[in-house]
C-alpha cells in the first residue's frame, strides 16, 4: 500500500491570552505572540489543505484553564485533525487547582484531539490508513502530585507500549512525546541543565522503537530546531512558537518510491501585527535575557571558569543560545583560548567526523 501525506508540527504553543500573560521581566518567552502567530500559522496550514497537526505539548502558558479552553476551540473549527500531547507547562500540578487544569481534565478537555479514551494519558490512534500515532505523556508526578524536574514514562505505560508495538509490527508508525529522547546537545544526557529536557528513562523508549523498527520521534520542551539520529531513530525537536526563531515545519511522508521517505520543510512566523520586526527583535530578547544562562554554562562543568574570566567571554556569546535555537549552526570562535574554541565547536550541526550536516530545518529523510 502506498502512502502521500502532508502533515504539519507547530511545538511548545504556550497560548496566553493577554490577561493571562505573566509580568517577568527576565521572561525568557515571548507569549505575547503565541494567539497571533499560531493563528497566522492555522491560516497557512489551512491553504496547504495538510493531512493532520501534530503539538507535541506546551500548549499553555502555564497550566492555565481558560488558555487550554480557548485552544481546544480554536482546534475544533480546523478542517484537518490535530492531535496532542501534554507538555511540562501544560499540568503544573496533577491535581490541578481553581485555575490550572489537572492530568485527568486535560485528557477530558482534549478528547477530539487523541484522547478517544480519556482515563488513560496516552494514547494510539490510525490518522491515515496504515499510518499509527502512538501519543506518549512524559511528564512524571511525585506522590503528592508535584511534577518531577525531567520526563519520565511509568512502567505501567511502557507496557502499554510494548503491546502497541507488537501489534503494529510492519506498520509506519509516528511517535509523540514533548521531552527529548535522544539527545540534541552535545553531552545533555550528562550535564544537569541538559536532563530536565530529557525523558530520566528514555533508553527504555528508544531501545523499544529501535527494536521495533520505529524510525520517528516527534518532540517539544527544548525550544531547539534540531533534528537528532540514533541508529535508525531520528527524533525530529522543533523550536518553540514564541521564541526565536518562531518555527514550524511542514513534513511530507511517502512510501511511493518503496522505502518511507520524510521531506522537512521548515517556515517562520516573521511577524505579526505588533511585532512587525519579529525575528530581529525576538533574537535580541533572546540575546538580551542569555547573560545568567551563559555564565552558568562557562563556568560549570566541563569548563570551570572562574566567574571574573566568564565575564569576559559571556557578551560574545550573545547570540549563542537563538544560533543553536535556529538549527544548523556551526560555531567558530576565533577569538577564543583554544580549549574554548573547541568546546563551543561542538555544539555546532556536524556529524560525527565533525563534518557539517545541516539536517534541523530542511532535510530529506530516508527511513527504515
Ligand atoms: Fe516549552
Ligand atoms: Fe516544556
Amino acid at each position: 500500500m502506498s502512502l502521500n501525506c502532508r502533515f504539519a508540527v507547530v511545538s511548545d504553543l504556550h497560548i496566553a491570552l493577554p490577561h493571562t500573560v505573566w509580568d517577568a521581566p527576565s521572561r525568557f518567552h515571548l507569549v505575547e505572540v503565541s494567539i497571533p502567530a499560531f493563528e497566522q500559522i492555522l491560516a497557512a496550514l489551512v491553504k496547504q489543505e495538510i493531512d493532520f497537526l501534530l503539538l507535541p505539548g506546551d500548549l499553555v502558558q502555564h497550566g492555565e484553564r481558560e488558555n487550554h479552553e480557548w485552544l481546544v476551540k480554536t482546534l475544533s473549527r480546523l478542517p484537518f485533525p490535530t492531535y496532542v500531547v501534554p507538555g511540562n507547562h501544560d499540568i503544573i500540578h496533577r491535581d490541578g487547582c481553581d485555575r490550572t487544569v489537572s492530568l485527568a481534565e486535560f485528557t477530558q478537555l482534549y478528547q477530539p484531539f487523541g484522547y478517544t479514551n480519556p482515563e488513560q494519558p496516552y494514547y494510539h490512534q490510525e490518522i491515515l490508513d496504515g499510518l499509527h500515532l502512538v501519543a506518549l505523556n512524559s511528564n512524571g508526578f511525585e506522590a503528592d502530585g508535584t511534577p518531577f524536574h525531567h520526563g519520565y514514562l511509568d512502567q505501567a505505560q511502557l507496557d502499554w507500549l510494548d503491546d502497541r508495538l507488537a501489534a503494529l509490527a510492519d506498520q509506519l508508525v509516528l511517535v509523540m512525546l514533548h521531552h527529548n529522547a535522544l539527545e540534541h546537545l552535545p553531552g545533555q544526557a550528562r550535564s544537569r541543565m541538559g536532563q530536565r529536557y530529557m525523558v530520566k528513562n528514555a533508553a527504555a523508549l528508544t531501545q523499544r522503537l529501535q527494536a521495533a523498527n520505529v524510525s520517528l520521534m516527534f518532540t517539544g520542551h527544548l525550544h531547539v530546531q534540531d533534528i537528532a539520529q540514533s541508529g535508525g531513530l531520528y527524533e525530529i525537536t522543533t523550536g518553540s512558537l514564541v521564541s526565536y526563531p518562531h518555527p514550524y515545519r511542514l513534513l511530507t511522508l511517502s512510501t511511493d518510491a518503496g522505502q518511507p521517505q520524510l521531506q522537512v520543510a521548515s517556515s517562520r512566523v516573521e511577524a505579526v501585527p505588533d511585532w512587525p520586526t519579529l525575528q530581529a527583535t525576538s533574537r535580541d530578547w533572546m540575546g538580551d535575557r542569555s547573560f545568567p544562562f551563559m555564565m552558568k554554562l562557562l563556568t560549570g562543568p566541563p569548563l570551570h571558569l572562574d566567574p571574573a574570566e566568564a565575564e569576559l567571554y559571556a557578551p560574545k556569546l550573545r547570540h549563542f543560545w537563538s544560533a543553536i535555537a535556529a538549527g544548523d549552526a556551526l560555531f567558530e570562535f576565533e577569538e577564543f583560548p583554544e580549549p574554548l574554541q573547541q568546546y563551543f565547536r561542538r555544539f555546532s550541526a556536524i556529524d560525527t567526523e565533525g563534518k557539517p550536516r545541516l539536517i534541523d530545518n530542511q532535510a530529506q529523510l530516508l527511513l527504515g
